[in-house]
């Protein structure tokens, strides 16, 4: 881990014995003391220092403690740091500082005994620490996700190369079965790759980007139906198609939608019931809804779409990580459309059903409110 900076803190009073005095109390401390004798010096030194706590003093002429903090935390930089009022009276207690809620807020009353000072600064640097060390690992998590993602999905694409020249080179039935179990699961690996990188790409990034271009849901859909119709052939598939099928979308994107509906319906439904496909929709949205047959428990549907979720207390060998939903949600949520399920226990059958906007100019607006609705009958 990298050599971490010291922790800095800002003190904030208008008369230089009283900074001298805190700044006294808190020395033999690991700490890098940021002293300001106004509101606005206090500003200046935030805007190039990011600090654990803030020890504002009350009153201060020009600017005073609560309306440095109601600027401190109407600006993204300083919103999250935590401050103590350093005050002289228990009257200006619980005051007109309309920022109350919006943070950690704690009072000091002078004369301020040393040992509460310390205390309470130990506390909020610690939280501060254990918060940096956080977004560290959530950093390192990107950083190796980046790595799996590059330097393994190279060696991979020779693995599939080789496996893929052997299938077809070779007349020992035997070594092209072996070739071919080989490409599956060099295929399967490279899915839990893009998987978990899109997992960590929703999450650290706030939402799976897009590339809108025209195009038609009805071709994609086609395509994806016909690839797995060569894997499962004897599953039935089938597609009807009314109105428009043209839109605005991400079609590497809706691809990767198709084929995680389709694959849940082959996996996870009945193997007797035909999977039905339908894409339909009005001027503004287009409607794409997949059916099974097969039914979701009651007490998995309203956890269906969040990761690592597969219904299931323990995973089998070979089976999903319960990404694929969750990856599906992310993407419709991004061209600013809605995914529903609905799941009939006495029917039989699952259907999930999307809404997608054909132009998404709702984009990152919609994104993170659109409900993650299900329903169960
Ligand atoms: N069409 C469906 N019919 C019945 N059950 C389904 C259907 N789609 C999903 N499920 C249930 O929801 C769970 C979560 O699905 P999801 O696609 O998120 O994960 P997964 O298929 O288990 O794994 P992954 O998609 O990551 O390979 C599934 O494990 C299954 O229990
Ligand atoms: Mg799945």
């Amino acid at each position: 881990m990298k050599q971490r900076t010291r922790t800095k803190i800002l003190i904030v009073d208008d008369l230089q014995e009283n900074l001298l005095a805190m700044e006294a109390l808190l020395e033999q401390s690991d700490l890098d003391l940021l002293l300001a004798r106004s509101g606005r010096q206090a500003l200046e030194l935030l805007l190039t220092n990011d600090v654990a706590l803030a020890l504002v003093d009350v009153q201060m002429p020009e600017m005073d403690g609560f309306e440095l903090a109601e600027l401190m935390r109407g600006a993204e930089r300083t919103r999250n740091v935590p401050i103590i009022f350093v005050t002289a009276g228990m009257q200006d207690r619980y005051p007109v500082f309309k920022g109350y809620d919006a943070g950690a807020v704690d009072f000091l009353f002078k004369p301020v005994e040393p040992r509460i000072l310390k205390h309470k600064v130990a506390t909020f640097c610690q939280l501060y620490r254990q918060r940096q060390e956080v977004l560290d690992t959530l950093r390192l998590n990107e950083e190796l996700m980046a790595v799996v993602g590059h330097d393994l999905r190279n060696p991979l694409g020779v693995i599939l190369m080789t496996a893929a020249t052997l299938a077809t080179r070779n007349e020992d039935p035997s070594l092209v079965k072996a070739a071919s179990r080989l490409q599956a699961s060099g295929k399967r690996i490279l899915r839990i790759i893009d998987d978990l990188f899109d997992l960590s790409k929703a999450r650290l990034s706030g939402g799976i980007p897009v590339e809108l271009a025209p195009m038609s849901l009805l071709s994609v859909a086609k395509k994806t139906i016909a690839e797995l119709q060569l894997t499962h052939p004897q599953r039935t598939i089938e597609l009807h198609a009314e109105g428009n099928p043209e839109g605005e979308w991400d079609g590497g994107r809706l691809e990767q939608v198709f084929s995680n509906l389709l694959g849940n319906a082959l996996h996870h439904g009945t193997t007797t019931d035909a999977i039905l496909v339908t894409l339909s929709g009005d001027e503004s949205d287009a409607i794409i809804s997949v059916k099974n047959g097969g039914a979701i428990p009651e007490e998995v549907l309203p956890h269906i779409f969040e990761p690592f979720h597969s219904g299931r207390e323990r995973r089998k060998r070979g089976e999903g990580l319960g990404l694929g939903l969750y990856i599906v949600q992310q993407i419709v949520n991004a061209h600013g459309g809605i995914v529903q399920v609905r799941s009939s226990a006495t029917e039989g059958t699952t259907t999930f059903t999307i809404k997608l906007p054909r132009r998404a100019t709702r984009i990152g607006a919609s994104l993170g409110s659109m409900p993650a609705d299900f329903s169960a009958e």
